[in-house]
């Protein structure tokens, strides 16, 4: 990592870098297993509330269909580094620059990261400490703004994050948000319109991204619409950033100048956020995550990126990556054969939104109904009138998690009519759905 912050000069030097072995591993890996690792007889026998609530988990994202679009199932290796004394570790500051002493083998974890970050999504920078996406977002706009200053990003009710301009978030409080929208005919990104708000307003940043838009978004017309009024231009890729590892979705790294990123969605590593960057504001962007916005690093998730950094890197991730969005295309047909209106027609990711009032349902009412037969998804605003009188609701949904299982395209045809029976309200669908999931448990024993 190239920066080292101001406020880390006092920091503990290890100037030294941990070398790794011929294999990659550190020098000196001692035993078969870290102690203290996952024990979960311990947890049964020190807290069964605790370790009943774990276990009533785990069997809930079993027994179910796990749609919601922001969630899927990490390996057991990204578990297993979550669960590792690296947990116990104080990290504030960078590789070689802490504030504590005993940080070089976190260091190699975090380096390894960075380095497979970089690798894997062409980028100058990473920055991996990020607790969250918000966190992300937060350190980005900390990085390249100042309180007041004018941002454009997609309004809320056209699937915006909370982050690009809520009243609710410090996003709203601090900056000046003009937020744009989607063609409410077409449910797509109006650039044109998007260029002429920019053009009105001069934003310091123009932030692209949302929680729920299911189409690839044209990079390069956000980067042109920034450049032509001087604006950074801040990519928010929290959901397609798995695809865009395993090449199923458009890198925004080329023409952002910063790119923020979750972990957790599609890219099926820990709860976590990323940052990527040109060396130009790998400085800034470090000093904004630490010390600016954020204290000790999560040493234990930060070695669980790296393991899931690694696992993206594989052809088999490629597949993975191709075969969400296959599955997510062939899901969102099925839906619309079941009357839904889905959004934009289709999708090219992982996120499908669709309106359920064709079927006379309420979206709230259709997420319960589906809770009830075991599918578990989203709603989300749907694209149109702002106002709160008028504004509409939908369902969101994704295929990663189910991808993840080893569903195909049949299985989301099978879904989509177990997701019209159960909106219809037929009540053998909860067993379908057992049945279904039944054969494709998210952890199969190994073999
Ligand atoms: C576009 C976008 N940005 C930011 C975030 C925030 O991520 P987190 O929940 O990790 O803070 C999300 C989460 O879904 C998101 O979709």
């Amino acid at each position: 990592m190239s920066a080292t912050p101001a406020s880390t000069r006092s920091a503990t030097p290890h100037t030294r870098p941990v070398r790794q072995q011929s294999d990659g591993r550190p020098p000196g890996s001692v035993a078969a297993a870290p102690w203290g690792g996952p024990g979960f007889d311990q947890l049964r026998a020190q807290d069964p509330q605790i370790a009943d609530a774990l276990l009533g988990e785990s069997a809930r994202q079993a027994a179910g269909l796990q749609l919601i679009a922001a969630e899927n199932f990490t390996s057991p290796a990204v578990l297993a580094a979550l669960g590792s004394p690296l947990a116990n570790k104080y990290a504030e500051g960078y590789p070689g620059a802490r504030h504590h002493g005993g940080c070089e083998l976190v260091d190699f974890a975090e380096r390894t990261a960075v380095e497979r970050a970089k690798a894997l999504f062409g980028a100058e920078h990473a920055n991996v400490q990020a607790h969250s996406g918000s966190s992300a977002v937060l350190a980005a706009y900390a990085a390249l703004l100042r309180p007041g200053d004018s941002v454009l990003a997609m309004a809320l009710p056209h699937g915006g994050h909370l982050t690009h301009g809520s009243p609710a978030n410090f996003s709203g409080r601090w900056f000046d948000f003009a937020g744009y929208g989607v063609n409410p005919d077409t449910g797509l990104l109006d650039y044109r319109a998007i260029r002429e708000l920019a053009v009105r307003r001069r934003p310091k940043a123009v932030v692209c991204g949302s929680i729920s838009y299911p189409r690839h978004i044209d990079y390069a017309a956000f980067r042109e619409i920034a450049d032509e009024v001087g604006a950074y231009l801040i990519a928010d890729a929290a959901h397609p950033i798995g695809l865009v590892a395993g090449g199923a979705a458009p890198n925004p790294v080329p023409y952002a100048d910063v790119v923020c990123a979750t972990t957790h969605k599609v890219l099926r590593g820990p709860r976590g956020g990323m940052i990527l960057c040109g060396a130009d504001l790998a400085e800034r962007i470090d000093r904004a995550v630490f010390p600016f916005t954020q204290g000790g690093a999560q040493m234990h998730t930060v070695a669980a990126k790296a393991v899931a950094f690694g696992e993206a890197a594989r052809p088999a991730f490629a597949a993975y990556a191709h075969r969400v969005t296959a599955n997510a295309r062939a899901l969102a047909a099925a839906l619309q054969d079941e009357g839904l209106a889905v959004t934009t027609g289709g999708t090219d990711t992982h996120l499908i939104t669709a309106d359920t009032a064709p079927l006379g349902l309420e979206a709230r009412a259709a997420r319960g109904r589906l809770a009830a037969a075991g599918i578990v998804l989203d709603t989300c605003a749907l694209p149109g009138p702002v106002d709160a009188a008028t504004r509409r609701t939908g369902i969101r949904l994704g295929t990663a998690a189910v991808s993840t299982q080893g569903m195909g395209e049949g299985e989301m045809v099978r879904i989509g009519a177990l997701i019209g029976a159960a909106l219809r309200e037929d009540g053998a669908v909860r067993a379908a759905t057992t049945e279904l999931v039944r054969n494709f448990p998210p952890y199969p024993p190994p073999a």
